[in-house]
């Protein structure tokens, strides 16, 4: 029950970024948030590493699987503002204890990255997905 309360408060933060932070946040669809908890989920995913937090919206439904599968979260944002936003929201959805925002220069701050990881959500500067698949792929579980 107190889980269900838990998800529910995780879902109305989700539905309220929708309403009302969207514009220039560049989010996922509603659709891939819950394909990308499914994912998470069924392959019981314990390093989720994400590029380009924004607001924290994709971030947010990765830790609705987070919170079963036991994992955490490592997202990574190179807009000041965007990264301020993404904590508040990670913190009024409760998840903030399962988080952890790297605010910076992706292609530099992943190299501080050394534990193995189950997904990779590559949503940053196009141009540079060779780079950090060059960076990440041999931390990333066959
Ligand atoms: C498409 S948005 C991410 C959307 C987010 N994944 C979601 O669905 O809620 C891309 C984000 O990547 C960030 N970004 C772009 N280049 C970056 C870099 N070199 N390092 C870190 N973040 C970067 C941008 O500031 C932007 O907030």
């Amino acid at each position: 029950m107190a889980s269900a309360k838990a998800e529910q408060k995780i879902l109305d933060v989700l539905a309220d970024m929708y309403l009302n932070q969207r514009r220039g946040m560049m989010n996922v669809q509603p659709e891939d948030g819950r394909l990308l908890r499914l994912l998470a989920e069924a392959t019981g995913a314990k390093h989720i590493v994400e590029i380009g937090t924004s607001n924290g919206y994709s971030g947010i439904w990765f830790c609705l699987a987070l919170r079963t599968t036991g994992g955490k979260l490592t997202t990574h944002e190179i807009d000041a503002g965007r990264a301020s936003l993404a904590r508040e929201n990670f913190k009024r959805a409760g998840v903030s204890h399962i988080v952890t925002l790297v605010e910076g220069d992706a292609h530099k701050t992943v190299t501080r990255l050394k534990e193995p990881i189950d997904i990779l959500h590559l949503d940053a500067d196009k141009a540079g997905y060779i780079d950090y698949l060059g960076k990440l792929l041999p931390l990333a579980r066959p």
